[in-house]
């Protein structure tokens, strides 16, 4: 029996299907690669001692993924697969809408015809909109302010129909936080196209000399240095979280949702310190602008998580910097050569 890992290629789904392969899953890759390297398929190899199957499909075609379905027995689908720029969503919300929710609806019906009952969201912390009190639990009030965030609430909202309808599916809604950080070996990470939207990605391309500054978006929000709040969470703690929501998922219990953070908050600034401290590197900033959209804090309760899963983010802050910055002085370009 197999996992379907969707958009396994990419950054989290990279980081988890070597978790997975490590705990003894098979793993089916399926990637269009259209914001991700084919490269990173011979690292998780090279990571994990194995090779998952891996078929280079975009999830939207249906006669290509039944294929993937006929040939392997899958049991599981961590549904990663998905466009998430929210600046581009706000541009060409029509794509993330076929992209995201397209690929999901094909995902469910060949999950009804070949009776497969375990399903994996990679939702976010978005869903929340701009929390009216922190730390944020599963069951505050939704709200979303893109396109992007749109399509994960509407794909929720589709699961929560679906499951209320069939009482034979389980599916675990993981509402991710920041992630950051990458795998201990420097070997995989995270690598945008382009100039990074996320600070994490932005800081370390400052401290390898390939971007000047860091425009910190604004410092009169209600925080304590007046920066930005978010809830930092090391990619491999979240990896770990899907093996986590698999075993859980095993238990048949229906529709679970769960909060993947640290409960921790961190301001701009203070991550800009932290990545300094971990790398040895000044980070040069400017302050700008606020980012138009952006919230002042965001941090989540993970106590649900805990509790029902048994699982609980272990890495802090400098781990996540100094991870953060192997992958990146390690590969200056990325993936490209
Ligand atoms: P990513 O872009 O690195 O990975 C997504 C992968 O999906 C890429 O390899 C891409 O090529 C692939 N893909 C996209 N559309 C596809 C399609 N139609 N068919 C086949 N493959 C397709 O992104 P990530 O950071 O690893 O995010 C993974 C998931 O987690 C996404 O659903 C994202 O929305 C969600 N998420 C990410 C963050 C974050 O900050 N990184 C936060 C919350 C939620
Ligand atoms: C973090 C903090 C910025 C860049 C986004 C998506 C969210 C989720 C995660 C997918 C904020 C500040 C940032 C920069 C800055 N993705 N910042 N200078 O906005 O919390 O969340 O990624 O689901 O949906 O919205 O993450 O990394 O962009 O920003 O000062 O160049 O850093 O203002 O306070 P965000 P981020």
């Amino acid at each position: 029996m197999a996992v379907l890992v969707t958009g396994g290629a990419g950054y989290i789904g990279s980081h988890t299907s070597i978790e997975l392969l490590e705990e003894g899953y098979d793993v089916v890759i399926v990637d269009n690669l259209c914001n991700s390297d084919k490269i990173v398929l011979e690292r998780i190899k090279e990571l994990s001692g194995k090779t998952p199957k891996f078929y280079e499909i975009d999830i939207t075609d249906k006669e290509k993924m039944e294929v993937v379905f006929k040939e392997n027995e899958i049991d599981s689908i961590i549904h990663f697969a998905a466009l998430k720029a929210v600046g581009e969503s706000v541009s060409m919300p029509m794509e993330y809408y076929s992209n995201n929710i397209g690929s999901t609806l094909v995902l469910f019906e060949l999950m009804k015809k070949y009776n497969v009952k375990n399903f994996v969201f990679s939702s976010s912390a978005t869903v929340y909109g701009d929390p009216e009190t922190l730390p944020i639990v599963e069951d505050s009030s939704l709200s979303v302010t893109n396109p992007y965030g749109r399509t994960k609430l509407i794909v929720e909202d589709m699961l929560r129909d679906i499951c209320f309808a069939d009482k034979s599916l389980n599916v675990a809604i993981l509402r991710y936080f920041n992630p950051i950080g990458a795998h201990k070996s420097g070997r995989i990470g995270e690598d945008p196209n382009g100039i990074p939207n996320n600070i994490m990605p932005y800081i370390t391309k400052v401290a390898v000399g390939q971007l000047p500054y860091l425009n910190v978006f604004g410092d009169d929000y209600d925080t304590a240095d007046g920066t930005g709040i978010r809830d930092y969470i090391h990619v491999v703690d979240l990896a770990n979280g899907h093996v986590k929501a698999l075993e859980k998922l095993s238990e048949n219990p229906g529709l679970v949702t769960y909060n993947l953070g640290t409960g921790k908050g961190y301001s701009v600034l203070q991550l800009v310190n932290a990545f300094s401290k971990a790398s040895g590197k000044e980070i040069q900033y400017k302050i700008t602008e606020r980012r138009p959209g952006d919230i002042a804090a965001c941090y989540a309760d993970p106590t649900k998580a805990e509790k029902e899963l048994g699982w609980k983010a272990k890495y802090g802050i400098d781990e996540m910097c100094e991870d953060s910055w192997r992958w990146q002085s390690q590969n200056p370009n990325g993936y490209k050569k």
